[in-house]
């Protein structure tokens, strides 16, 4: 599948939010990706609609929104108002009737729908749900924070979800988030994944095109 990259705009300075979100557009990337933290379903707290919805006022792009709350279904519908393109949320966070009825919500607001990992929720637990998705979202690390270490013990996972994808005949993509860098990379496209989120690796680094460019070429 075609390889997209997603900047997580968590790792960016966001007193110069507008200013990093223009350079990653500029220099290609496919996804702006948009870590929302509830402090709940992760021991950390980020940003949510208000700063989607102001983002959406300047840009049309694509807006990757990853939900790490609770019970995400009482919010899908708000975030696709808000602008998001592609709305994932954790299957752990959720009773199975509450996720179904959250990826038909998102559905009918005309978005894309994605299901999220942590690192200890095995492959099979979206196999339910796989053929409702457009993408599945496998966490290489525990969600929460940027610049931890990746887990390359996520790489048979990977794996088995692009098994059953491929074995399905679905057109479902696979993103990774955590400690992605030029090296990390290649593994995980090697193992299956096409959509590649990376926060420190890019926003960390001062020419961002450059750091795209050393994800796309691994
Ligand atoms: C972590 C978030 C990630 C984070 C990745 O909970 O879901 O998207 O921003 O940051 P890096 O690329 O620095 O690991
Ligand atoms: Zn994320």
């Amino acid at each position: 599948m075609e390889l997209k990259l997603a900047p997580s705009i968590l790792s960016s300075d966001f007193f110069a939010l507008g200013e990093d979100l223009n350079q990653v557009i500029e220099a290609g990337a496919e996804y702006i990706h948009v870590d929302v933290m509830d402090g709940l379903f992760v021991p950390n707290l980020s940003f949510g609609i208000p700063v989607l919805k102001s983002m959406r006022r300047h840009t049309d792009h694509f807006m990757d929104v990853h939900l790490m709350i609770d019970r995400p279904h009482r919010y899908v519908e708000r975030f696709c108002d808000a602008g998001a393109s592609l709305v994932s949320f954790h299957v752990e966070a959720d009773q199975p009737q509450d996720i179904f009825s959250a990826i038909r919500t998102v559905k009918e607001k005309g978005k894309l729908v994605g299901l999220a990992l942590k690192p200890r929720t095995p492959a099979e637990v979206v196999f339910p749900y796989l053929d409702e998705l457009d993408l599945v979202l496998v966490m290489t690390v525990e969600p929460g924070f940027g610049g931890q270490k990746f887990m390359a013990d996520m790489l048979p996972k990977i794996q088995t979800l692009r098994e059953e994808i491929e074995r399905r005949g679905l057109r479902c993509e696979i993103e990774v988030d955590g400690g992605i860098d030029a090296e990390t990379a290649k593994l995980v496209k090697e193992a299956g994944a096409n959509v590649l989120v990376a926060g420190s690796s890019v926003f960390g680094k001062p020419d961002r095109a450059a750091a795209l460019e050393a994800l796309r070429n691994a």
